[in-house]
């Protein structure tokens, strides 16, 4: 028996009572290492007929997990039982990885092991450039990267099998060694310069930034606080636990999909504005407001019902406090800009008079909306010389080691089943096949056509 199971010995189970039927049962209660306790509702239905209702899933814990611990309320992150600030200034972002996947830091030989093995795996088959020759040069960089990722699972065929733990574990490897490379050329595919191929003599981090903004005509210099910084990013972005996209790429897995296809499902769910589109609409959002003096009229707008506007950046599922990872954005930010001699940023300025403001306001105070990991992040991301529409990518990058970190930890769980959620069904109940003289003439393709 192991510790959980001894711990959920411990536990009384909970007990549902129906008032109309006079029936109850008696649920059991799992308890984790650490959080809210979770009501073992497995065999609801057999023993009652009914489902439960959950929409967006804001109760519900879609599987046991060892990687990621957040309390939301407290604002606290932790990554295999180590806080995110102390990984973020004492770690460098391979050890993060290592950390996911394995579950313990790296000692200095296993460290400098996975670095030879990421590094052997950086290239990408040189077949795949054609890939990106046939997106149009304006393709939006995610765009590029949910097809190109999907697209190495018709590449590396001796790692697509998810029941060889061998050939899991190159998968993991692989997308981990070549998610910056391929981000990198999206990126340079855009803005039409040629390709840079991988340079394993340097960082993982220095490598990125390498392919990303060197020129063959020209020696590449780069300041090692900026590496720190992007490296920092990466680190902060590496897993949040069962978010949207962590959750895709479960339920992708789940059904025996391949690796690189359940992280391109992750790649577009991430693509949202309310998940990791949010930095680059920031961003948009500083400029549009422009000055200090616009802040109150947004403030105004994000409050009004009326309004589909929010504060970008601001918010989150799960942290009803400051989200950790805001924190040292912030204090990066400061750093990078520091560090570009451009101390006066006017959208920093912005941000900082935006945040003092929605901090004393009751509606967000009430509604407990603080900055999230995204409100500072483009700052940084703009003064390293990143266009918007590369963020989202810098996060993909970040977190595909929690993505394939989950789903590996998903396929090697005893316990897991094809996700397969149920309904509350509100359509038409059973009714008579109409034939085409009796069916309704309005038709629903008139809106489309209104000028
Ligand atoms: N600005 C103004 N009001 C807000 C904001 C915001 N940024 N966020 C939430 N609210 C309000 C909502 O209008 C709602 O008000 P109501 O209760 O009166 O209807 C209440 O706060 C709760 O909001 P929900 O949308 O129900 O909260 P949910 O947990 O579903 O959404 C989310 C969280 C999507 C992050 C939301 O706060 C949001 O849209 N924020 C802006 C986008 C953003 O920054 N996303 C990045 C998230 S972090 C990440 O993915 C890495």
């Amino acid at each position: 028996m192991n510790d959980k199971e001894d711990n959920n010995a411990e536990k009384k189970p909970f007990t549902l009572f129906n008032n109309e039927t006079g029936q109850s049962i008696e649920i059991p209660v799992l308890q984790g290492s650490e959080g809210p306790d979770v009501l073992d509702i497995r065999k609801l239905h057999e023993e009652t007929g009914m489902f439960t209702y959950d929409p967006g899933f804001t109760s519900t814990a879609s599987c046991e997990s060892e990687i990621t611990y957040i309390d939301g309320l407290k604002g606290i992150l932790r990554h295999r039982g180590y806080d995110i600030q102390e990984l973020a200034s004492k770690s460098e972002f391979l050890e993060v990885c290592y950390l996911l996947l394995h579950g313990e830091l790296p000692s200095i030989e296993d460290k400098n092991k996975f670095i030879d093995v990421i590094s052997n795996h950086t290239m990408l088959h040189e077949q795949l450039v054609y890939l990106y020759r046939g997106f149009r040069r304006d393709a939006h960089p995610m765009a590029i990267m949910v097809g190109v990722v999907g697209a190495l699972s018709a590449f590396y065929h001796d790692s697509t099998d998810f029941s060889d733990i061998k050939q899991r574990m190159v998968a993991c490897h692989r997308l981990i060694a070549k998610i910056p490379t391929i981000g990198a050329m999206a990126y340079k595919y855009s803005v039409g310069q040629p390709f840079v191929y991988p340079r394993n003599d340097l960082s993982y981090t220095e490598n990125f930034l390498y392919m990303t903004f060197s020129v063959p005509t020209e020696e590449f210099k780069i300041s090692p606080n900026i590496v720190k910084a992007m490296d920092r990013f990466f680190i902060l972005h590496a897993d949040h636990e069962q978010n949207a996209s962590t959750s895709t790429v479960r339920l992708a897995g789940s059904s025996g999909a391949n690796p690189f296809a359940c992280i391109a499902a992750g790649i577009a769910s991430l693509w949202g504005p309310a998940h990791g589109g949010a930095n680059e609409a920031v961003i948009k959002m500083l400029e549009e407001i422009g000055d200090i003096e616009n802040i109150p009229m947004f403030i105004n707008r994000a409050k009004d019902k009326n309004d589909p506007f929010r504060l970008m950046g601001f918010g989150h599922r799960v942290y009803k406090n400051y989200d950790p990872r805001a924190k040292v954005m912030k204090e990066s930010a400061h750093d990078v800009l520091k560090e570009i001699n451009n101390n006066n940023d006017p959208l920093l300025k912005i941000a900082i008079e935006l945040e003092k403001i929605a901090l004393q306001d009751p509606y967000f105070i009430d509604k407990k909306l603080y900055p999230n990991v995204d409100f500072y992040s483009g700052i940084i991301l703009k003064a390293l010389g990143f266009p918007t529409s590369m963020f989202t990518v810098l996060f993909a990058i970040g977190r595909t080691v929690g993505w394939i970190s989950q789903w590996k930890e998903m396929i090697e769980d005893p316990i897991n089943k094809i996700g397969r959620p149920r309904q509350l069904y509100k359509g038409k109940v059973s009714r008579n096949y109409q034939l085409e003289d009796n069916r309704d003439k309005k038709s629903i393709f008139n809106w489309l056509w209104k000028k």
